[in-house]
């Protein structure tokens, strides 16, 4: 049996990475803030099993809480754990609230180093152990407004590099995928940071070489190798998946 944990998987590109994981067979262990969407994920019909955990990734307890759960799931084995979870807050830099900083940094770094700490035994009892966290080409270029996020995400491409090291001996590899502009309700923040939210995305859209946002969908191919004992090979690295938005 494989057993893989997502972090932030009710919606978007987690719900998309739980969906495969299932299709492929894995029991996936789904944790997340929010209790309905998770639910109603857990729900569909597939062929790996799956269980919910409702858990705040807020709370600096949480990542140990669903790292057990995968662990009860797994008989002590984790062989995939993916930390999905992200928020982004975007504001003029005089007002950037400290607060918003503070809840930036525990979810989206604080809460993969956590994760690393408590899953490191039962991801090295697995035969292929995979930790993978979602970065975002904002670790690579940056945006007004939105100085923590950049920060973090860029942060967890250091965490990745420094894990890869630790567990190299293991076997246990630790990478990052990188979305580019992915329509998900996520980068709702960052439109209504825009003084012409159409004229910016049409933009945007320009600047893309495959000439669209990405879907969900889209990000899964590289989620799905990246836990695979095909990427074995592979660690400390970050794959970029952005229709060739960085590469122009
Ligand atoms: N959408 C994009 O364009 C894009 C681009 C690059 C990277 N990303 C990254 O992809 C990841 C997923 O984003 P998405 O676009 O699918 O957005 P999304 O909002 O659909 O998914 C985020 C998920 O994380 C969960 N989450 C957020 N805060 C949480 C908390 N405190 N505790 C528990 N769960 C929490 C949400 O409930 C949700 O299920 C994020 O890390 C984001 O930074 C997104």
């Amino acid at each position: 049996m494989t057993t893989s944990l997502v972090l932030g998987g009710a919606t978007g590109i987690g719900a998309a990475a739980v969906r495969a994981f299932r299709a492929r067979g894995d029991t996936v262990v789904l944790a997340d803030r929010d209790a309905d969407r998770g639910a109603r994920l857990a729900a569909e019909d597939a062929s790996g099993g799956i269980r919910f955990a409702a858990v705040d990734l807020l709370d600096p307890a949480s990542p140990r809480r669903a790292v057990e759960a995968a662990e009860e799931a797994g008989d002590g084995v984790i062989d995939a754990v993916f930390y999905n979870a992200g928020v982004l807050e975007a504001h003029p830099l005089a007002e950037w609230p400290v607060a918003a900083w503070d809840r930036a940094v525990a979810v989206n770094l604080r809460g993969p180093f956590l994760t690393a700490q408590a899953a490191a035994a039962p991801l090295a009892r697995a035969a292929h152990g995979r930790f993978l966290v979602t970065s975002s080409t904002g670790a690579l270029r940056g945006h007004a407004g939105m100085p923590a996020y950049h920060a973090t995400k860029a942060g967890l491409l250091g965490l990745i590099r420094a894990l890869a090291d630790e567990w190299g001996p293991t076997g246990v590899t630790a990478n990052a995928v990188l979305p580019g502009w992915i329509d998900t309700e996520f980068n709702r923040g960052f439109w209504d940071h825009q003084s012409d939210p159409a004229e910016a995305m049409e933009r945007l859209v320009a600047g893309i070489p495959l000439g669209r946002q990405g879907a969900p969908d889209d990000v899964v191919g590289a989620i799905l190798f990246l836990t695979s004992p095909e990427s074995a090979y592979i660690t400390g690295q970050a794959l970029v998946v952005d229709g060739g938005y960085t590469a122009v």
